[in-house]
């Protein structure tokens, strides 16, 4: 079996084009959805992150502004910019971008951002709603692998979810995702003994790792669902995931390409998140 590539840029495109008609909307309202992308320090990778967040946001009509600050930036005055961001009405949204310089306490920042307003899900408050199930934003990597099984239709319901990373961006909010939906899950990680016992046993594998080969055709049950949420390169340069992609298509029943996958897929949710919260915000919630 050759698996189906589940394409992150199509789904892009099209959960893009109904935030646009949703924004669209909220604007006839009087309302133009808002994203605050913070960057301190010139972290080239981070450069590039908030650039595309930009675009992004220009290209589905929302507002976006993008604060650049020097490396030497302090945490005080990191705090006050958060502050003066979650009171400013024309701001729905506000991503600090991460990694943040050695001298800021990045948790402390996280926790800064109103819970009303954090589109990345990083905060404490948005961690508790997504394990009680209550309303709050979802952090947006695991958000999209579980927006791509629903683009293939896939009912979770009593399956066997493999995730391999613990991170709190990506392996644990995956995990409660999964579970959420019915799902029996399992969380793999670096002290797991037998991996590939485990993988063989999923109908679903979230490889979050960031880690070449991590998931190898041997170590895939046929007909599984497979996500590669990594972000590698290879020996050439190339861009790779944690899967051996080549391997692995011949296996699983669907999978997620590097590039081109859940990749795109992250600043669509991105996308998503600050448009619910300016609804939520439009609507006095
Ligand atoms: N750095 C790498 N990925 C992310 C992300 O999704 N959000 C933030 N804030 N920083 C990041």
């Amino acid at each position: 079996m050759t698996a189906q590539l589940i394409d992150g840029n199509a789904l892009s495109k099209q959960l893009r084009a109904q935030v646009a008609e949703r924004a669209t909307a909220l604007k006839a309202q009087g309302v133009t959805p808002g994203l605050a992308v913070v960057l301190v320090g010139d972290n080239q990778a981070s450069q590039v992150y908030v650039r595309n967040k930009v675009k992004a946001c220009q290209d589905s009509g929302l507002h976006s502004v993008l604060e650049k600050y020097e490396a030497d930036m302090s945490e005080a005055e990191l705090l006050a910019r958060v502050e003066a961001l979650n009171n400013d009405p024309s701001i729905h949204g506000i991503l600090v971008q991460l990694p943040l310089p050695a001298h800021i306490d990045a948790q402390k920042v996280i926790e800064a951002i109103s819970p009303l307003k954090d589109v990345d899900g990083f905060h404490i408050a948005s961690a508790g709603a997504l394990m009680t199930g209550m309303p709050g934003f979802w952090p947006c990597t695991p958000y999209g692998c579980m927006k791509m099984l629903e683009s293939i239709g896939y009912d979770l319901k009593g399956k066997h979810a493999v995730v391999i990373g613990r991170s709190n961006i990506v392996g644990k909010p995956m995990a409660l995702m999964l579970l959420q939906k019915n799902a029996t899950v399992t969380i793999c990680h670096s002290a797991t003994r037998d991996l590939k016992a485990q993988t063989l046993q999923a109908d679903v594998i979230v490889a979050a790792v960031g880690k070449r080969n991590v998931l190898t055709a041997d170590m895939v049950k046929p007909g599984a669902v497979v996500l590669d949420v990594g972000m590698n390169r290879n020996d050439e340069g190339k861009l790779c995931g944690d899967v051996d992609f080549d391997g692995v298509r011949e296996v699983a029943s669907h999978i997620t390409p590097v590039p081109g996958g859940v990749g795109p897929m992250t600043i669509t949710m991105l996308l998503v998140n600050t448009l619910e919260a300016a609804e939520r915000a439009a609507a006095g919630a």
